[in-house]
């Protein structure tokens, strides 16, 4: 990635959920790039790390990334991260909301419970419970800034067995703009990124190559998105010098795929 200030982030403290492959090792990167702190909760496990994450890390940025791991989908795991996190910062001043998936495809109708609970747990109450655990931290940062990742099928409705993950996703768009509203005294702004069809593990798990191919027909730029489509979104919505009079917003990285 080229065109950002090394020093934009310099001197800041950044934590990004799902880091550890996919779109959050991407914007954990960019951020390294920019000067950032980076805490990056890797995922469940540091399986995915050293492929993903460590593969893309700019030279000599090692020593300014601290990992942690966590399962995000069980019913304490998001106040069990912000606990952890905030032993190793005082003050957050960019969060990004990022980890989550869908659980696999989940006829209606069809859905137990287990299934309801894992994909509310992970895509909703772990994102809103570690962010009210470390709105501390944030306030205590100057022009703090949260960046939650939600989807194209929140806004348009996703493709078949989707429904519970399209709605929680849905959830943390409208909750993105009531926090914008709630936080703006306390000078931290709330905005979202809601990526397309992105070529991460993500649809390697969930949809098949012709399901993809036939989107990335449909898309007016004629390919899927990647993770590094997604990253300057967050680096611009995290930046008070980019945007600090951007807030409730939820920014489309899509190619055209939806233009509300
Ligand atoms: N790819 C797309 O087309 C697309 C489109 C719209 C929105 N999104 C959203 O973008 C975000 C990143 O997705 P991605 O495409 O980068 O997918 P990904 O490559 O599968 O990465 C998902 C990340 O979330 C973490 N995660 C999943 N379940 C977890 C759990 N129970 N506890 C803790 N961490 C967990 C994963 O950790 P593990 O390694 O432990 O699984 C991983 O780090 C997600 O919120 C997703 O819903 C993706």
């Amino acid at each position: 990635m080229t065109g950002f200030d090394e020093k934009l982030f310099a001197g800041r403290t950044v934590m990004v959920t799902g880091a550890g492959r996919g779109i959050g090792a991407a914007v954990a990167t960019a951020f390294l790039r920019c000067g950032a702190k980076v805490i990056a909760h890797a995922g469940r496990d540091l399986s995915h790390v050293e492929g993903d994450l460590l593969a893309r890390l700019p030279a000599g940025s090692r020593a300014n990334l601290t990992l942690l791991t966590g399962d995000l989908a069980a019913p304490d795991g998001g106040a069990e991260l912000a606990r952890e996190i905030l032993s190793h910062a005082d003050a957050i001043d960019v969060l990004v909301n990022n980890a989550g998936t869908m659980g696999g495809r989940i006829p209606t109708g069809q859905e137990t419970r287990e299934d309801y609970d894992h994909v509310l747990d992970l895509n909703i109450r772990s994102v809103v419970a570690l962010t009210g655990t470390l709105l501390p931290a944030l306030r205590r940062a100057n022009h703090a800034s949260i960046v939650n990742t939600v989807s194209i099928s929140g806004r348009q409705g996703g493709s078949a067995g989707s429904a519970l993950y399209s709605g929680a996703k849905a959830f943390v768009s409208a909750w993105t703009k009531t926090l914008a509203k709630e936080l703006a005294p306390d000078g931290i702004r709330v905005n979202a990124v809601s990526p397309g069809t992105i070529m991460t593990d993500f649809h390697r798990r969930y949809s098949t190559k012709e399901k993809l191919d036939a989107t990335a027909a449909t898309i007016p730029m004629k390919r899927l998105g990647t993770a590094e489509d997604c990253a300057p979104a967050y680096l611009f919505l995290a930046a008070h010098t980019l945007s600090g009079y951007v807030t409730g917003q939820i920014l489309e990285v899509n190619g055209g795929q939806l233009m509300p």
